[in-house]
């Protein structure tokens, strides 16, 4: 078990000015906060990211909505970080997302749902890896 997880507050999340709002929760769900910038994806490279989607019909949305303004990929240390920050951001569809949960409380859609995080601790370590490379890891934010 790992003790990261990649989280990434959407271009939604920026737009809405509820980048606070949201460390606000993940940190008070015991989350800290070890890496963290604000970027603007490429189509490269939220295509690479969401790699496993691309034969979805919801890809070329998808695409539009996550190179659409600045993100903020954070990388996030926790005990059981991938399973409790899946549990703590809620269902997908913020329509299922239980009550209190993030995607409960900030997402308007499907599409637009605030928040990613990691679902599994492999795919952790490789979207981390997606957005801040081992050095920097090591001489910026001394993990
Ligand atoms: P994420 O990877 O961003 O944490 O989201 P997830 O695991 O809950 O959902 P996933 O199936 O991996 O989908 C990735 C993102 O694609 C958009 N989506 N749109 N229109 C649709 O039917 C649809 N389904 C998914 C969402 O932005 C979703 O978070
Ligand atoms: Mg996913």
């Amino acid at each position: 078990m790992s003790n990261r997880t990649l989280a990434i507050l959407k271009p939604d999340c920026v737009r809405k000015d509820l980048v606070g709002n949201v460390i606000q929760k993940i940190n008070e769900a015991g989350f800290k906060v070890k890496a963290l910038k604000m970027v603007r994806l490429t189509n490269d490279s939220a295509g690479g990211f969401y790699e496993v989607h691309k034969e979805r019909p919801f890809f070329p949305e998808l695409l539009t909505y996550m190179t659409s303004g600045p993100c903020v990929p954070i990388a996030l240390e926790k005990e059981n970080a991938v399973e409790d920050f899946r549990k703590l951001i809620g269902a997908t569809n913020p329509k299922d997302a239980a009550e209190g949960t993030i995607r409960n409380l900030f997402a308007e859609s499907i599409t637009e749902n605030i928040v990613h995080g990691s679902d599994s601790d492999e795919n952790a370590a490789i979207e981390i890896s997606h957005f801040f490379s081992r050095k920097e890891l090591l001489e910026n934010y001394g993990i």
